[in-house]
């Protein structure tokens, strides 16, 4: 017996309006994707004007209603344009994605607070422009869903991740913080975790295919996510689906998380080989 078609809108999120931070690439493009295919309006954001136009070019050109627009997530006065432009181009925004996002690595001992503000300043401050400035029409109609890409670092140390580790956990700290403060005015706030996916900011650790393979064989689903894993998911938390979903930080990380115990070496017992 084959199972029923899905619905295509069973998600009904035909016609909201989302903004995407950081779509111009990877994982925020996907996301995007991800969106439009399920009737959103969507606003592509990035301060790469180009890469945001593109996308949204892309997106227009599969019948999905989209805009670019080019604007730093750390320049207060710039996002609280983009969200004007957003309310007069394509309506009232419900869903917010705050995906935007750099890596600097650097030991604690060495870096330099110019490159610890600056991660901080996108990675978390970004985040906090962008759910007020976009937040604003989601509590005006005590509706909204906003998304919060974190990172499997938020959670995990890693030398020489320190600022980039520290943004992230941040990030935890203030979707949580957005879910109680905005919960009882209608608008959830939840976190993605994401492992290793596969995008530009990531493709340095994928050059070399034996490093690819080692961070394959401690992954336990064996592989190196893809965007669109991470769009899934975004897709689920902005819908209603997810109405009761609230605070909650969400893996997408194939496993990975839970591999503490078996980089213990216990003869006859391990399975990843993280030599
Ligand atoms: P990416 O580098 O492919 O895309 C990031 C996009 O953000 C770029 O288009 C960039 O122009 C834009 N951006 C950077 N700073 C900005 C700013 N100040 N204002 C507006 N746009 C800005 O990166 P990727 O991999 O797609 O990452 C997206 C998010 O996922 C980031 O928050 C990252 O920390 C997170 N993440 C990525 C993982 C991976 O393995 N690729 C793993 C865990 C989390």
């Amino acid at each position: 017996m084959s199972a029923a078609p899905v619905p295509k809108d069973w998600l009904g999120l035909k016609d909201r309006v989302a903004v995407v931070t950081g779509a111009g690439s990877g994982i925020g493009a996907a996301i995007a994707r991800g969106l439009a295919d399920a009737g959103v309006k969507v606003a592509v954001i990035d301060r790469d004007g180009r890469a945001a136009e593109s996308v949204a070019v892309a997106l227009t050109q599969s019948d999905a209603t989209a805009i670019a627009v080019a604007c730093d997530v750390t320049d207060e006065r710039a996002v609280l344009a983009a969200a004007d432009v957003v309310r007069l181009r394509l309506g009232q925004c419900g869903i917010l994605v705050n995906n935007a996002g750099i890596l600097r690595a650097g030991a604690l001992d060495t870096v330099s607070i110019a490159d610890w503000n600056t991660v901080l300043a996108v990675n978390l401050t970004g985040y906090l422009i962008a759910a007020r400035a976009f937040g604003r029409d989601m509590l005006a109609a005590n509706l909204g869903s906003i998304i919060n890409v974190a990172s499997i670092s938020a959670i995990n140390t890693q030398p020489r991740s320190g600022a980039y580790s520290a943004s992230k956990a941040g990030v935890l700290q203030l979707s949580k913080q957005l879910a109680i403060e905005w919960g009882p005015r209608g608008v959830r706030s939840n976190a993605i975790l994401p492992g290793f996916i596969r995008t530009p900011l990531s493709a340095a650790f994928y050059k070399d295919p034996t490093f690819e393979n080692k961070r394959k064989a401690i992954i336990p689903t064996r592989r190196i996510g893809e965007p669109n894993d991470i769009a899934d998911a975004a897709v689920f938390l902005a819908s209603d689906r997810a109405s009761y979903v609230n605070g909650a930080e969400l893996l997408v990380d194939g496993g990975l998380d839970g591999v503490l115990m078996d980089m213990v070496p216990r003869p006859g017992f391990n399975t990843a080989t993280a030599d």
